[in-house]
């Protein structure tokens, strides 16, 4: 990082700090009170399906008792390149119309968060996309030709490459998945091994696994999925500004057919309308002064600044502290094009952006994998 972006992250970072000290929610359940051991009543993230688990790895994914997740950041220069990338998507004054829309894509994010007892440790504070769905089935899979980037090191493509040797030819991979079963009332899991034990031969019935409950296979799940999935084709196609390595889609819909989410009235969707402006874009900005090019030089410099250059003592901030979870839901559910009841009933976002750089072609890696998953999953619906 160039040290007049990282003055101005600074800058910014120190904003965020001040607002949250002013008048404003309080803390919300959890933060702000002897909690016990865990970082003020934060939790690990108990769905969870693939990726660095809290308490196994040295970093993790968090559950705040507001319900959303918090991302602990990795060590540079992974950490700080998702942060930077957040950070431009859902920059205050971002008009470039390729990002806005790529926003209905991502996890909302609503900034950085840290505990007090640790302020230098922070993590991305992002909305839990699983939260509105009462039996949450999820499914990570990671997209693309190839889970390196083009930085990447000799030794780390020849690992990426022994860990699942079909990337290239099938261009994603099942990190993990657990799925609601309905006789026994329980969730089975799959880890990463399962994924990666799918050949080309396989791989159809690996993946519908995730769409049948014990009973039926949930082809409204499917169908829905593809749809939102055809969407994020599209804007790959429409984009040649980003290349993305190693990031997953995250699929989420609900094991009991007839709880679907209860639909916001209309009276609903313009309070939370309202919310969402009185708030501004405050709320889904941390304020850092982002582009391309920043994380373009973050990347050529190799990124040796520490994201402890970031430290900031937010963990008073919260934006969603005030917020009841039928505003935070509402978020998101109310975009053009998504009027269609079968499609709201699932969750396909865009995650993990360790690995993202600025691009002047088209990601055609990604664009393969997309093509392929969805050619799988149309021939699971037609078998
Ligand atoms: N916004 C979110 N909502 C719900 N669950 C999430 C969200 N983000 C991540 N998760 C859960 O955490 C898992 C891991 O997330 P992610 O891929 O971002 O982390 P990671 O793989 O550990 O990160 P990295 O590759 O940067 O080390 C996902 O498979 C999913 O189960
Ligand atoms: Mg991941």
């Amino acid at each position: 990082m160039d040290s007049s972006s990282s003055v101005a992250l600074r800058r910014r970072l120190e904003i965020r700090s001040d607002l949250s000290s002013g008048p404003g929610p309080g803390p919300g359940p959890g933060l702000g009170h002897a909690s016990g051991p865990r970082l003020n009543g934060c939790v690990p993230l108990s769905h969870q399906v693939a990726g660095h688990k809290y308490g196994v790895d040295k970093v993790g994914i968090l559950q705040h008792p507001d319900g959303t997740v918090l991302k602990q950041l990795q060590p540079p220069p992974r950490g700080p390149r998702e942060m930077q990338f957040y950070s431009m998507v859902y920059a205050e004054d971002c008009h470039d119309p390729c990002l806005l829309v790529l926003q209905q894509h991502l996890p909302k994010f609503f900034g950085t968060w840290s505990s007090p007892d640790s302020p230098t440790d922070l993590y991305l504070k992002l909305e839990d996309v699983t939260r509105r769905f009462q039996k949450p089935c999820i499914m990570d899979v990671k997209i693309g030709q190839r889970s390196y980037d083009p930085f990447a090191s000799q030794e780390k493509r020849e690992q990426q490459i022994r860990k699942y040797p079909l990337m290239e030819e099938i261009g994603f991979l099942v990190l993990g998945m657990r799925v609601y079963n309905v006789g026994s009332d329980s969730f089975d899991s799959y880890d990463q091994h399962y994924g990666r034990g799918l050949v080309k031969e396989t791989i159809k019935d690996g993946l519908s696994k995730f769409f049948f409950n014990g009973d039926v296979l949930r082809k409204d799940a499917i169908t829905a999925s593809i749809v939102k999935v055809q969407k994020i084709l599209l804007w790959f196609e429409g984009q040649s500004q980003l290349n993305f390595y190693a990031s997953s889609l995250l699929f989420v819909y609900d094991g009991v057919p007839s709880a679907s989410p209860r639909m916001l009235s209309s009276e609903e969707k313009t309070t939370a309308r309202t919310l969402e402006k009185i708030d501004g874009v405050l709320e889904y900005n941390n304020n850092i002064d982002q582009s391309l090019s920043t994380m373009y030089s973050l990347h050529k410099k190799g990124c040796t600044s520490s994201h402890h250059q970031a430290k900031q003592d937010n963990s008073k901030w919260q934006p969603n502290g005030n917020r009841s979870p039928i505003q935070l839901e509402a978020k998101g559910q109310d975009k053009p094009g998504e009027a269609d009841r079968s499609e709201a009933d699932v969750e396909v976002r865009m995650i993990d952006f360790a690995h993202v750089f600025p691009s002047e072609v088209h990601d055609h890696g990604y664009i393969y994998g997309l093509r392929n998953l969805l050619k799988v999953l149309q021939e699971i619906l037609e078998d």
